[in-house]
């Protein structure tokens, strides 16, 4: 098992203004941050790493959004990095995450979810090294 996951603070939470909030709970969560960035990624860009999405009906809708505004994405590391960080962001509709979740906290709606967490090692690696190269990882 690997021990590495990746996320995205979604562009809701950023124009939030939740980043600090939400890199709190990931420290406080025992993560430490691989690699960090903050970008505003281009609706194709979006197209490109939600691919695995492509046939889903709300491809356009997620796409459209994730390149609305700045993003923070980051590679997290930690023993068990997948299942934990998934447990931390809480189900997808806010309205069935858990108390103390992620995004029971500050996500709005399940398109609106203020935060991505890989739902696979495999996933993991894959999407980490769609936004960082070996030499911006530590
Ligand atoms: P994520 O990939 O962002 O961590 O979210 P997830 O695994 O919990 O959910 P997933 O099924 O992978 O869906 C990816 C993102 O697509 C948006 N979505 N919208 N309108 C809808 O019914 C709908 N379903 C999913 C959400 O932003 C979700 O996080
Ligand atoms: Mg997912």
């Amino acid at each position: 098992m690997s021990n590495r996951t990746f996320t995205m603070i979604k562009p809701d939470a950023v124009k939030a203004g939740n980043i600090g909030n939400i890199l709190q709970m990931i420290n406080a969560a025992g993560f430490r941050i691989v690699a960090m960035k903050y970008l505003h990624i281009t609706k194709q860009q979006a197209e490109k790493f939600y691919e695995v999405h492509k046939e889903r009906g709300f491809f356009g809708e997620l796409t459209e959004f994730m390149s609305s505004g700045p993003i923070v994405a980051a590679i997290l590391e930690k023993d068990n990095a997948v299942a934990d960080f998934r447990k931390l962001i809480g189900a997808t509709n806010p309205a069935q995450a858990e108390e103390g979740t992620i995004r029971k906290k500050y996500a709005t709606s399940v398109g609106e979810n203020a935060v991505h967490g890989s739902d696979s090692d495999e996933n993991a690696a894959i999407e980490g090294s769609f936004y960082f190269s070996g030499l911006e990882q530590f």
